[in-house]
Order: C-alpha cells, then structure tokens, then sequence
C-alpha cells in the first residue's frame, strides 16, 4: 500500500468568500438513504433558507462552508418516503431554488453553494438565473464513467466538479462493482505498486476531479489518501481511456418507484444520464 504522507493539495472555488476545498473528500453516506428532514422540497425561496436552519443546528455549526442543492427534482409536500412516487415529483424550478441557495450564501450561512446531479443542460438553466455563480457540481464519475462532455462545460465555466462512487459506489443495484472489478485498472495497479482504488482515485485527481470516497474502513481511509505522491503514465491513461462506460446511478431507478405515472414532471427533465 502507498504511504499517505504526501500533503492533500486543496482547490480554490469560485464563489466570493469559499475556502479552499480538499482535492479529497470523505463521504459518509450509506443506502439506502434514511432521511428524516425535508428533500427535494425547497422550491421557494423561504423555503431553502429555511431547511437550512434546522439542519444547521444538528449540525451544531454556524455554517458550512459548501452547499448543494442534491437533484435537479421537487417533489409535492409531504413526508418523503424512498423510493418515492412517480406522480410526486412536480416540475425543478431552477430560478426560485437557486434564489433561495444564493439567499443562504448573503446570509453567511454557506460560504459557497452548488449543485449535485446536473448535466449540462441543467446548468445551462442555472447559469441563465444566477447572480452567484455555482461552485460545485457533484456527479457520478469514475473510470468507467467519464463524464467528458460534463467535465469539458464545467471546466468552460468554471464550475469545479466532484466525484460521488469513485470507486464505483456501494453495489447497491447488486450487479456487483465495474470500477474495482476492473481488469484494465487492475493491469495498472499491479504495474504500478498500487491498489485499484488508487488507480481509479488518482486517475480522478489527474483529471482535475475532487474524488468523494466514502470508506469506513480505517486501512482504506489511509490507503485512499496515498494518491499525491505518484502519477499515471500516459499509456495508463490511454488504456483508461478506452474503458467501456457504463451509468449506475438515474434518477427513474435510485429515486422513483417502479409503479406509477409521472403526471406533473417529465422524467427526461429530471435525469442525469449524459454521455
Ligand atoms: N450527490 C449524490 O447524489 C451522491 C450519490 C451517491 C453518493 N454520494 C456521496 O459520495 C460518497 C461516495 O460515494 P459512494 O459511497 O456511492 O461510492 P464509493 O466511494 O465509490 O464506494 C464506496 C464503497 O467502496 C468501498 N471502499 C472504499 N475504499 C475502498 C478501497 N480502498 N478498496 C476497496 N473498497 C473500498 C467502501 O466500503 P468500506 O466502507 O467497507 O471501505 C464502500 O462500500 C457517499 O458516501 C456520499 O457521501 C453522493
């Protein structure tokens, strides 16, 4: 295993005021998601400043230094119930949600705001309404999902982009694990004294990615940190390059139940697959 001595490199965020942000992040989210506070419902502009709050208090913080707004999804008031009902989810109202995330941000009570699970034509609508320009967007990315079109617009407009499933996330459609079960990548770790996981986190990183890798393991919290002292060889890139690609999460699977229509929102606006 890498050692984990090498310093962990920060980015700077475009948003007045952000701090740096870690070229590693450490997620803690498991699935399914239980949730008990409000989701996908701050479609008015009290609305996102004010489930802020509460959440700010278990938090016990008096502000967080990036905040996301997680889909690009509304749905009908009530108590959100996974997987949710088809004919819940209600038009995205890009301008008021963002409205109120910018409120949150001339409040102090985020020091830079985002997003999570956009594609380009989301941003597009985004970029239309904002007045403080988003610092994040974070989506699935990994080696066998590249997001080159995503990654080639946020790099236009700077917008920093962070990975979620790294390593191909937590198998929760059970179909078993396309990054770390990879034959290309494993050809390069062995080549390189590495684990497959460094390759696929280091591959990010060299791709100007901050890679959110969540690991309760304390050996692979410090084996996921010993990626900023060695690089990928230009071979090694081209044969990543070339890896087949292939989507796990959409929000029609991971979020919708199978059952049901969707009678006030399309689904084509509010999926993420973008090639
Ligand atoms: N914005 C969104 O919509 C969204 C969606 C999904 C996830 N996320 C965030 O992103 C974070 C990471 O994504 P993820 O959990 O889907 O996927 P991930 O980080 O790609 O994969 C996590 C899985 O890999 C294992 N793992 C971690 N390090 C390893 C290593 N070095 N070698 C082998 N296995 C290793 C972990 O198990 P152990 O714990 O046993 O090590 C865990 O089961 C989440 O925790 C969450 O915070 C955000």
């Amino acid at each position: 295993m890498a050692s984990t001595t090498a310093a962990v490199p920060e980015v700077a965020l475009r948003s007045g005021g952000a701090r740096p942000m870690p070229a590693i992040g450490m997620g803690t989210a498991t699935f399914p998601v239980v949730r008990s506070g409000p989701w996908a419902r701050p479609s008015r502009r009290r609305c996102a400043a004010g489930s802020w709050r509460p959440g700010r208090r278990n938090l016990q913080m008096e502000y967080v230094d990036l905040y996301l707004i997680h889909w690009p999804i509304s749905l009908k008031p009530g108590p959100t119930v996974f997987p949710v009902k088809r004919e819940d989810a209600v038009p995205f109202d890009f301008e008021g949600v963002w409205r109120a995330m910018e409120e949150c941000h001339r409040l102090g009570l985020a020091k830079a705001i985002g997003v999570s699970n956009f594609t380009t034509s989301h941003l597009d609508k985004l970029l239309a309404a904002a007045t403080v320009h988003p610092a994040v967007n974070q989506v699935e990315l990994n080696p066998v999902w590249q997001q080159r079109k995503l990654r080639g617009y946020c790099a236009e407009k700077g917008i920093h982009v962070a990975a979620y499933s790294p390593l191909g996330g937590q198998n929760w459609n059970g179909d078993g694990n396309a990054v770390l079960d990879s034959e290309v990548l494993a050809e390069i770790a062995k080549a390189r004294g590495k684990t497959i996981a460094q390759v696929a986190l280091r591959w990010i990183y060299e791709q100007g990615v901050t890679p959110i890798v969540k690991s309760f393991s304390k050996e692979r919290l410090k084996e996921n940190l010993g990626i900023f002292d060695w690089w990928l060889a230009d071979d090694d890139l081209r044969k990543i390059g070339q890896i087949p690609q292939k989507k796990i999460v959409r929000a029609e699977t991971v979020l919708f139940s199978a059952e049901g229509e969707f009678t006030s929102a399309d689904l084509a606006d509010m999926e993420i697959v973008e090639e």
